[in-house]
């Protein structure tokens, strides 16, 4: 997701950007291959837990946007450390860096999981718009929407240290005056994601001929947002977000787990008697669907690239770019 904000930001023209990137191995410098002949992007190799390098990546930066992260909620299950280290205490480090540089706008890309899980409902029987007008106009029972008041109680590992770390950014508002402004988005998808994530794993096994394993009975809902229309809520939010607020930033695209992975078998051609239903995994949230509507007043911000004609997109992306993910998987089996 950060080298497509990235990629936007020196599209826009008037922006010039550092990366500060430890490249674990979700990170590929690949993904930056675009614009690392661009004068105006510049790449640091490194650790946000390093306080040093934090503030030296940020010296002559007006803005920090904030990515970095471990993000795989089946890895935070195995194994937390890395989590709380990452996400947490870098987190701080970026942040107190960030009021010793002098920094004017921080940015920092939370997640719609902090909220934790929505009652389920069946997004086959009502589209998410329709849904979401019956919630806005006051059915608060049934169906429901997390809005930026919503309470955090998270229920993953990977969720509870993303909510500490969207709690720590809007404290050291609060507190030290740091100009801080949070996003909460739905689950992302697109080009170079790296194929851990359902729709690109899901991608890969159907190319190569394995099991698509599905968690539990695959009616977990998931709101997806396009990478693009992503990054898109984040430079709205960094130029025209209010200091202290947080945007939910919805796909508006509902779907069941199992409804994604028939659709990409659907575009790749393949019997969906390679889907595989898999015991569930612990804490598995139900339901997650954010209402955008603050985005939109206040950001002018909404997604514009529908689940219909992302998803295709995404699966020709993947089938020409085999090379790309079949390099991120074998950097990933190393490990
Ligand atoms: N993927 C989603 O659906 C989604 C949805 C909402 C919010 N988010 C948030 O967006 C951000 C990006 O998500 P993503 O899916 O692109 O993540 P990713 O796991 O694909 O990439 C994470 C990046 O952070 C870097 N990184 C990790 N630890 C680091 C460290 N200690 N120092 C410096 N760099 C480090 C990695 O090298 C990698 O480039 C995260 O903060 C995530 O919580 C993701």
């Amino acid at each position: 997701m950060g080298s497509d904000f990235v990629r936007l930001a020196l599209e826009g023209g008037s922006h010039e950007v550092v990366v500060l990137d430890a490249l674990t191995y979700a990170g590929n410098l690949r993904n930056l291959q675009a614009v690392d002949s661009d004068a105006r992007f510049h790449f640091v190799h490194g650790d946000i837990c390093d306080q040093e390098v934090a503030g030296g990546a940020m010296a002559g930066c007006d803005a920090v946007v904030h990515f970095a992260a471990e993000t795989h909620v089946d890895r935070s299950i195995r194994g937390d450390r890395e989590f709380v280290r990452t996400n947490v205490e870098g987190t701080r480090v970026l942040l107190s860096a960030a009021l010793e540089a002098g920094i004017e706008r921080f940015l920092f890309v939370s997640t719609d999981e902090v909220y934790g899980q929505l009652p389920w409902r069946d997004p086959g029987t009502e589209s998410t718009p329709a849904a979401l007008a019956r919630f806005r106009a006051g059915n608060e029972d049934f169906p429901t929407f997390f809005t930026e008041e919503s309470p955090f109680r998270p229920r993953s590992p990977y969720a509870a240290t993303k909510a500490a770390a969207d709690h720590l950014a809007l404290a050291y508002h609060h507190t030290h005056g740091l100009p801080v402004v949070v996003t909460r988005a739905s689950n992302n998808y697109g080009p170079y994601q790296f194929p851990e994530k359902l729709i690109p794993l899901m991608i890969r096994q159907a190319i190569e001929g394995g099991e698509l394993p599905v968690y539990g009975d695959g009616r977990n809902v998931r709101d997806w947002l396009f990478v693009r229309d992503h990054s898109r809520g984040v430079l709205g939010a960094l130029e025209r977000g209010e200091p202290g607020e947080a945007y939910n930033l919805g796909g508006l695209s509902e779907r069941t787990n199992l409804e994604v992975v028939r659709g990409i078998v659907r575009e790749l051609g393949v019997g969906e008697g390679r889907i595989r239903f898999i015991p569930d995994r612990p804490g598995h949230d139900a339901r997650y669907a954010l209402d955008p509507g603050k985005a939109e007043r206040v950001l002018g911000w909404a997604p514009t690239t529908h689940f219909e004609e992302g998803l295709p997109a995404t699966v020709r992306w993947y089938k020409k770019n085999e090379a790309w993910w079949k390099r991120a998987g074998q950097a990933d089996a190393r490990r």
